[in-house]
């Protein structure tokens, strides 16, 4: 994936192949940058030279993409996980075929794509990528949902469905419940039974954010202050405290969530957006014995990489839950590719509570 996104940066040359279509092709521009550092500074539009169509590659025109903190975290080179340099940011996005080379069995022609794994660079109006770095999406689902759905849809579900069995009227408690992720794991907990109790920072608009969520499908939205209040008993007088926490904060927030975890009850860290290492009492382990685990898509797809019946089966199911209304895309700004800027800024700004997605 990685030398794809290279090889399509550069144009290095690979075989020719007869496409089995033969679209207009305008010039393909991408955001890209040559060094790490605050991606306003270091991300330029620019012009790419598009690489050959090889006989397992496929050109594809990109329609959407989000603009998620791994992005950012990419190119300010803080992430496990980094592009050789120059790259084209972003791992994320849905993209409509163009044209496929001749070896080309699984694709055509008009199908939508998204990233099969990360590091594709798809922050550009077109690229020729290799097909076994392409998933075919339905075209009847909105685009925004196929833009948004390769990464925060896949992680809430994994993570609902991995770590505890969790049977309708059980409950979960998240921080950061205004993510990606947290609406996600709303409305798919929503769509299973499962009750969440969803952590949110404290603002000015909290009433509008709470409604917001509340719409969505969850039971109960606190401030990360509530957390430490006696008034959490009476939460608990209705639905059974949480037996997993999902965790995208760390710090204060983790260690919050964490006392009110069921005894044996699985926290599992996913973020780290307070870049606060996660603390837990002693208590937590002597007297409740509770689990800490960690989640990276990333990694869940390399470990998945020979089955492709559990990934088949997971995007069914998001499939399903996207055309029966019951998970929609993420709160988000459309913004088209040329003002990028504005659109990183708001992205790293805290507050936002809007996922910001590239047109092109
Ligand atoms: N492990 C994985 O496989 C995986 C997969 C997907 C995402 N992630 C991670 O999950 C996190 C969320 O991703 P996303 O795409 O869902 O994000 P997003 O939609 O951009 O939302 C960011 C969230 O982080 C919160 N936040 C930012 N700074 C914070 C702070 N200092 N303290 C508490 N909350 C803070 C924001 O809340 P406010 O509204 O209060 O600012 C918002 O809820 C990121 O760390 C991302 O890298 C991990």
């Amino acid at each position: 994936m990685q030398r794809a996104a290279a090889r399509a940066l550069r144009g290095a040359r690979v075989p020719s192949a007869r496409p089995r279509s033969a679209p207009a092709r305008g010039a393909p521009r991408g955001l890209v940058y040559g060094q790490h550092g605050e991606p306003p500074a270091v991300l330029r539009l620019k012009d790419l030279e598009l690489a050959k169509l090889g006989d397992s590659d496929v050109h594809v025109k990109m329609l959407a993409a989000p603009i998620n903190p791994a992005d950012i975290n990419m190119i300010q080179g803080t992430y496990a996980l980094l592009s050789p340099l120059p790259a084209v940011g972003g791992n994320e996005g849905v993209g409509e075929v163009l044209e496929v080379g001749r070896h080309v069995k699984a694709l055509e022609p008009g199908d939508w794509v998204i990233p099969a794994s990360t590091s594709l660079g798809t922050w550009r109006t077109q690229g020729v990528f290799p097909e076994e770095a392409l998933l075919k999406v339905p075209r009847d689902i909105p685009v925004l949902c196929a833009a948004t759905l390769s990464v925060n849809p896949c992680t809430a579900y994994r993570m609902l469905a991995d770590f505890e069995t969790l049977a309708p009227g059980d409950s979960v408690i998240q921080n950061a419940a205004n993510s990606g992720v947290g609406q996600a794991v709303i409305q798919i907990a929503k769509a299973s039974g499962i009750k969440t109790i969803n952590v949110v920072r404290d603002r000015p608009d909290l009433p509008k954010l709470v409604e917001r969520l509340m719409a969505l499908g969850a039971d109960h939205v606190i401030t990360e202050e509530m957390l430490r209040k006696p008034e959490m008993k009476d939460i608990f007088k209705n639905i059974p405290k949480p037996r997993l926490a999902l965790n995208c904060v760390g710090g204060k927030s983790a260690t919050e969530m964490l006392r009110h975890l069921q005894p044996k009850g699985t926290m599992v860290t996913y973020g780290g957006m307070a870049k606060q290492p996660v603390m837990v009492p002693v208590s937590a382990f002597i007297f409740r014995d509770v689990q800490l685990r960690g989640f990276w898509m990333t990694q869940w797809r390399k470990e998945h990489a020979q089955d492709p019946q559990v990934l088949a089966s997971m995007m069914d199911a998001l499939f399903q839950l996207i055309r029966r209304g019951q998970l929609s895309a993420p709160a988000c700004t459309q913004v088209p590719l040329q003002d990028y800027r504005a659109a990183l800024e708001a992205a790293m700004k805290p507050f936002t509570s809007s996922k910001q997605i590239l047109l092109f």
